[in-house]
């Protein structure tokens, strides 16, 4: 039996803009993994995915070609040279990531289906190929995705990214502390991006503009994170959300828990990912992690991860 992990991820400066080529930042959330289980099956079944949190058994000779979970694994397997139909396995995937809530769950759960599957096999892959597998899943689960999730769940480490570019070494000088809540609702990030761009084709001139002030705040994000300038990280986390209220991908839901984080003492704090539902990240010190937590939770969070960043 071979085990594969992989931890969730917070964008915390950056979404949505970055799919139009400006700069991001993400950070992994090692609270929340997912994790898939591979293990030798009788001759002749063939492989089955068992993912139990959803109640499904999915048989890889035949899924659709665009089922994400059979596809990672048919993709995996034409990497190392070997074919689907000779092999029997049984996979099983369990995850402690919410789905659709913009901590990087569908592509933690394929990127553990590659460690597992590639460490099964004994033919480890490095970082790099791992992530461009999980970037074709994340296609099929999203559209036009940036590639963000996929490079931070698959490096494990705090990412700048660029599309289209090597990720940039990048380094948190002091650690820092953030609340991340979940509204509840389902992120849809796939449809929420598709609006943008719609919005974005009618108006070009005003979009552009927009992404360049996110990116703008992203790259100050990135200096403060360098040089270990936490306090300024609240004004940029307000700043991003001032954006993202204008490319239209907030929600009273999210709203509501951003100001009870601000009421309860955090520095800054904004939605992340898709948006329109999801999840929110609020800056704070350790010593307000229980009044700010008390103040979501009032305010309608389902579940709140107090995490290090850069630890
Ligand atoms: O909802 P998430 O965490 O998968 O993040 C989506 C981030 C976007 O910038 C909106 C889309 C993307 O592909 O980068």
């Amino acid at each position: 039996m071979t085990q594969g992990r992989a931890s969730g991820k917070v964008i915390l400066f950056g979404e949505h803009a970055v799919v139009y080529g400006r700069p991001a930042i993400a950070v992994p959330v090692t609270d929340v993994q997912a994790t898939a289980r591979v293990e030798a099956a009788a001759p002749g079944s063939g492989i089955l995915i068992h993912a139990p949190d959803i109640g499904q058994t999915i048989d890889v000779a035949t899924a659709p070609a665009d089922e994400p979970l059979s596809f990672t694994v048919r993709r995996t397997l034409a990497r190392l040279g070997r074919a689907w139909q000779d092999l029997d396995l049984s996979l099983t995937l369990v995850s402690s990531i919410p789905v659709a809530s913009g901590l990087g769950s569908g592509a933690a759960v394929a990127t553990a289906i590659v460690r597992a599957l590639t460490a099964h096999l004994g033919c480890p892959l490095d970082k790099k190929e791992v992530s461009s597998i999980v970037y074709e899943t994340e296609k099929i689960f999203h559209g036009t995705p940036s590639g963000i999730d996929n490079t931070v769940i698959a490096f494990e480490q705090p990412v700048y990214f660029v599309k289209g570019r090597l990720i940039e070494p990048f380094a948190v000088r002091r650690p820092f502390w953030i609340a991340i809540a979940d509204t509840g609702l389902p992120s849809l990030t796939r449809e929420s991006v598709a609006d943008v761009r719609a919005a974005w084709q009618r108006d070009r001139q005003a979009y552009e503009a927009i992404f360049d002030r996110v990116g703008a705040v992203a790259d100050a994000a990135r200096a403060a994170i360098e040089e270990g300038r936490i306090a300024a990280l609240g004004a940029l986390m307000a700043e991003n959300q001032r954006l993202l209220r204008r490319l239209d991908v907030s929600l009273p839901e999210l709203e509501r828990l951003i100001e009870a984080a601000q009421r309860a003492g955090a520095q800054g704090a904004k939605l992340s990912g898709g948006g329109r539902g999801g999840n929110m990240i609020a800056l704070i010190e350790p010593q307000q992690a229980d009044a700010v937590r008390a103040a979501l939770q009032a305010a309608g969070a389902k579940r709140v991860i107090v995490t290090e960043v850069g630890k």
